[in-house]
């Protein structure tokens, strides 16, 4: 008896905390989201771009502040944590971790600071700044902020999500009246042939398709219903942490595109959708 007290009293504890930390992570995300609006303001010749594997692969000075700030901020809320996220911080590299296994234990931080960094560079204000807080191994808070729209998507694992604060419904749909939305895994050239033959079948498959340049958004325009399904052949942990968690508590199946379960290691491919849609693009007959 005394031992379910204490197991209820601690379990309370550890809600009420996630609780308070959730609405933490929201007010960062708002921060950055500032961050991102101050440079749009600014007019970009203010922010230093340079690039990192190949042309495509952009980060500027704002990517770099933003997790500067991120990092330095969650630190003070939890100082124990660890974080595995896109841009390197030289200063705070004793907390970063490369290897995905090591998120098994205790509490990461996996973050994009920009997600969208290509829109970002050009004007085209599709943009977010992206947070999921990982606890042994499993994700139990995922934030998104797009501050073009003043879109803020929040989830815990197991008490839904919200957009704005309201929350979003839990539904099935089918894809076939639906918009679809693929990326185009722009950090692997292989995957090129591929990634356009998923285009034309997502195509067909559904009203129309669409390409935006975010990943985590493409997660939570999924979540809330605005597109039918995501497709992409190659994302890395912080393009899709915070998102997955936002999709998978509005009813949506989040796995890799061969349906087998989506990890942190390596870069995974990704299939984002309402079980009927999912099961409608695994039953479809393609080939990539
Ligand atoms: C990219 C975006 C893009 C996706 C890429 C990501 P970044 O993230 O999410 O939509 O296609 O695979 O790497 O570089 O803008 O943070
Ligand atoms: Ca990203
Ligand atoms: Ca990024």
């Amino acid at each position: 008896m005394q031992q379910n007290i204490l197991y209820f009293l601690c379990y309370n504890t550890l809600v009420m905390n996630y609780e308070t930390l959730k609405k933490q992570i929201e007010e960062l995300a708002r921060i950055a989201g500032k961050k991102i609006l101050s440079a749009d303001a600014a007019a970009l010749h203010d922010v230093t771009i340079t690039t990192k594997s190949s042309r495509r692969d952009l980060v500027t000075s704002m990517d770099l502040a933003i997790q500067r700030m991120l990092m330095t901020e969650l630190k003070k809320l939890v100082p124990e944590c660890c974080f595995l996220c896109e841009e390197s911080v030289p200063e705070m590299e004793d907390a970063i971790i490369t290897d995905a296994d090591d998120i098994a234990r205790g509490i990461c931080f996996i973050i994009d600071p920009i997600d969208g960094t290509s829109n970002f560079v050009h004007g085209n204000r599709h943009s977010c700044t992206s947070i999921a807080m990982v606890q042994d191994g499993a994700a139990q808070i995922g934030v998104i902020y797009d501050p073009y729209r003043d879109e803020l998507f929040s989830a815990r694992k197991g008490f839904g999500c919200s957009l704005n604060g309201e929350k979003l419904p839990v539904f099935d749909a089918s894809m076939k009246n639906e918009i679809t939305v693929f990326g185009t895994a722009p950090y692997d050239d292989s995957t090129n042939g591929p990634t356009f033959r998923l285009a034309e079948m997502l195509y067909e498959l559904s009203s129309d398709v669409r390409r935006t340049g975010s990943a985590a958004l493409d997660c939570c325009w999924t979540a809330c219903g605005r597109f039918g399904l995501y497709a992409e052949l190659s994302l890395s942990a912080w393009d899709f942490a915070a998102g997955k968690l936002i999709a998978e508590e509005t009813g949506c199946i989040v796995t890799a595109i061969d349906g087998q379960p989506l990890t942190f290691k390596g870069k995974p491919s990704i299939l984002c959708g309402r079980p009927t849609a999912v099961r409608e693009f695994s039953e479809a007959e393609w080939r990539l």
